[in-house]
């Protein structure tokens, strides 16, 4: 091949982030914001153990040598902010290195690799992450076993009636494998409590699914605000993105959290949905965050290029 560039979107947890790792579902849903990986011939260079990992996941399962093949990765994605970059890089990778090796177009093959790149990465992850990354759209998710993972593409749109969505990057210290191994440590300090947490996510879970389908913007909102006081209980939302959402929320606005969160510093990317998205900016900004937007309900793993 002369050259292969191949595409997967960021994510964002609508809900149920961290209970997903325990068997619970999770509302995810994939953005506009896109990470790329782009292979054409020429020397190959090893200097990140995160892509050498996706890379021997994809030689053990299909029994090949990446070889003479330049790689090179482009992202829209923020890094370390729950935004799921490092599952879109590892998708767009083994989708971009499937095509240069000629193999079937296979999503679910393509997933389930990304997920043990994943793994290497940090540890227990759900596979909600590389799920929507390959099937794109609104996913609901869920890890019932360990060989057992399944999926169901809600056929919804974010509807136009609701508020609109504003992302603030609070920015974040830790890596998702130390947010989720804390969450496991408030586990094992009370199981029976952390039981009925996780039974609260899951309501809250379909709660945000069923007010989006339905419409409902006042059980929308009510339901976005359960599930951040869930991840609250959990503590993995720091005082710092705490009180950046509870001045948000002083504004008649809801926020969350999305993803693994953030302790020390900020929370990684905050979800907010505002009707006045000016007023969120000018609070954004006065506490040093970075605004953004994105669509939700973006394309999964998609080939953007194949020259033979
Ligand atoms: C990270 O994007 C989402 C978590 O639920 C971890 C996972 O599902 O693997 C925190």
């Amino acid at each position: 091949m002369k050259k292969v560039i191949v595409s997967a979107p960021g994510k964002l947890h609508l809900a149920g982030e961290h209970a997903v790792v325990y068997g619970k579902p999770a509302l995810v849903v994939a953005t506009s914001l896109r990470v790329y990986a782009e292979l054409t011939p020429g020397a190959r260079v090893k200097d990140d153990p995160y892509v050498e990992a996706i890379i021997e996941a994809f030689e053990h399962k299909h029994r090949v040598t990446v070889e003479n093949v330049a790689i090179r990765v482009s992202s829209g994605v923020p890094v370390g902010a729950g935004m799921g970059s490092s599952a879109a890089l590892a998708v767009a990778l083994i989708g971009a290195l499937s095509v240069w090796h000629g193999f079937p177009w296979q999503p679910q093959v393509i997933a389930d690799l990304s997920y043990l790149a994943e793994k290497s990465k940090h540890g227990n992850p759900s596979g909600s992450d590389p799920a929507v990354a390959t099937h794109g759209g609104f996913l609901w998710y869920r890890k019932e076993m360990e060989f057992l993972k399944t999926l169901w593409l809600l056929p919804m749109k974010y509807p136009k009636s609701f508020p609109r969505l504003t992302l603030v990057n609070t920015g974040r210290s830790e890596d998702t494998g130390a947010l989720v191994s804390h969450v496991a440590r408030v586990r094992v300090r009370d199981e029976e409590r952390f039981r009925l947490l996780l039974d609260d996510v899951e309501s809250a879970t379909r709660s945000v699914a069923a007010a989006i389908h339905d419409e409902n913007e006042k059980a929308f909102r009510s339901a976005i605000r359960e599930s951040e006081r869930l991840l609250e209980t959990m503590e993995i939302v720091s005082y710092a993105g705490r009180s950046f959402i509870r001045q948000v929320e002083a504004l008649g606005d809801v926020a969350k959290i999305s993803g693994a969160g953030g302790r020390k510093t900020g929370s990684g990317v905050v979800l907010v949905f505002s009707d006045a998205p000016g007023r969120v900016a000018a609070l954004a900004k006065r506490l040093g965050h970075i605004t953004f937007e994105a669509v939700l309900g973006g394309e999964g793993v998609k080939i953007e290029q194949a020259v033979a």
